[in-house]
């Protein structure tokens, strides 16, 4: 456990250097939490989701596990969606996948890692839905490339279909879906160009989406 006191001290210096720098900082937050985005993505150390868009604590709501993935069955991830929709009545989902993602390759190679596999099954029925476009795609790295940056239109496209984000819509709320990809290689995000904000709109941004990043 002492390998751990090191993180403990880190910790006490980081909370005195935002006191020193403004001294309100842990108050306002302690009254408030009023983030305007929900960001959905990896579990990769690798992919920080606060501190790589420069967003300080108390601005982004989070959601992460293995592979960015939306499972309409998942009442973790729900509970997180409908919290931040109904609750906090974010602005903003952010799907954010990376490149280099192990839960990605594994799907894609077909690995055997254990309970995990199930989980991975996601990542491979978006493999099956786009695998004409993959199996196109000679070069193994730039096939994982299109998987990882299909995953995440794909799960941008199952958030939006939750009943959640659906019955925002219906009442009028304002709520826009992102999909994003992050390079752990440099530091950046890409937009994947695929932007909905009502229900009728899904379908064809959607494709557009797919054909873009096709
Ligand atoms: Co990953």
């Amino acid at each position: 456990m002492n390998d751990l006191h090191q993180l403990l001290e880190k910790n006490r210096a980081w909370a005195e250097n935002k006191k020193a720098t403004d001294p309100e900082f842990f108050n306002i937050l302690a009254q408030k939490h009023e983030p305007r985005y929900l960001w959905i993505g990896c579990s990769d150390s690798r992919v920080p989701a606060t501190q790589l868009v420069g967003l300080e604590a108390g601005d982004l709501f989070v959601h992460r596990n293995v592979a960015n993935v939306v499972v309409h069955t998942d009442f973790n991830c729900l509970s997180v969606l409908q919290y931040a929709v109904d609750v906090l009545k974010i602005d903003h989902i952010i799907v954010c996948g990376h490149y280099d993602c192990g839960g990605v390759k594994a799907a894609m190679k077909n690995l055997q890692l254990g309970l995990i596999d199930n989980w991975l099954r996601h990542v491979q029925d978006v493999f099956h839905n786009h695998d004409k476009m993959l199996n196109e795609i000679a070069d193994k790295e730039l096939r994982l490339n299109k998987l990882s940056e299909l995953n995440v239109v794909e799960q941008v496209l199952n958030v939006s279909r939750t009943t959640i984000v659906q019955n925002a819509w219906r009442r009028g709320q304002e709520l826009a879906v992102h999909g994003w990809i992050y390079g752990v290689q440099d530091g950046l995000l890409r937009d994947l160009s695929i932007c909905v904000n009502n229900a009728e709109g899904l379908a064809q941004a959607y494709k557009d989406a797919v054909e873009k990043n096709g």
